[in-house]
């Protein structure tokens, strides 16, 4: 059946993940907009594309465009997931464990040995994503956040 777009609805099949291009980044702030409430400005993806060590990723889908992303950053056996979304609209459908089991190849590939990041200890969602592949909660960053101040809980996996 055809979408009253004038498109089919797009399957799972439909999203690739791939580098985030310069002409993405308004799209990828819009979304970063939708999930944080200090979210990063256009400026800060921009100066991140193309840096040593930093892995910028889209999750592409055939019809609807950008609807996700991460970045990640690595020094030498060390890398930080240092933010991930995926558009409200589409969450729930495992596109955040896709890309972030993505994320964790590259890593490996990148030769990190210990993947860290830093999570708003009220972020129910994303703790479970993270737990099911094997971060363990390693510190806690006393009112690390603010909107609403929050700890941060600092999480990590093993990628060897
Ligand atoms: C965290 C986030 C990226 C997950 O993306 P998603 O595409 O919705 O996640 P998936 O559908 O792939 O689900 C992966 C796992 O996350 C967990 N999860 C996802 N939504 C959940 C919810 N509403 N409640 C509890 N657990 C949830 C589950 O463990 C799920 O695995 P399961 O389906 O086998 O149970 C997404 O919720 C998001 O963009 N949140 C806002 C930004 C954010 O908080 N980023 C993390 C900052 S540290």
């Amino acid at each position: 059946m055809e979408a009253v777009s004038g498109r089919t609805p797009a399957t799972p099949g439909d999203v690739q993940i791939r580098p985030l291009r310069h002409e993405d980044i308004e799209t990828v702030v819009a979304i970063e907009r939708e999930a944080f409430t200090t979210p990063w400005q256009p400026d800060t993806f921009a100066g991140l594309l193309d840096r040593d060590g930093v892995e910028l990723l889209v999750l592409a889908d055939a019809g609807d465009g950008v609807i996700g992303y991460a970045v990640l950053w690595c020094i030498l056996e060390q890398g930080e997931l240092a933010n991930i979304a995926v558009t409200p609209g589409r969450r729930g459908q495992g596109l955040g464990a896709r890309l972030l089991g993505h994320v964790m190849d590259v890593a490996r590939r990148r030769g990190v040995e210990k993947l860290f990041l830093e999570v708003r200890a009220s972020n129910a969602p994303a703790l479970a994503m993270y737990a099911s592949f094997g971060f363990e909660q390693v510190g806690r960053r006393r009112a690390y956040y603010d909107h609403p101040k929050e700890d941060a809980l600092v999480l990590v996996a093993a990628l060897t």
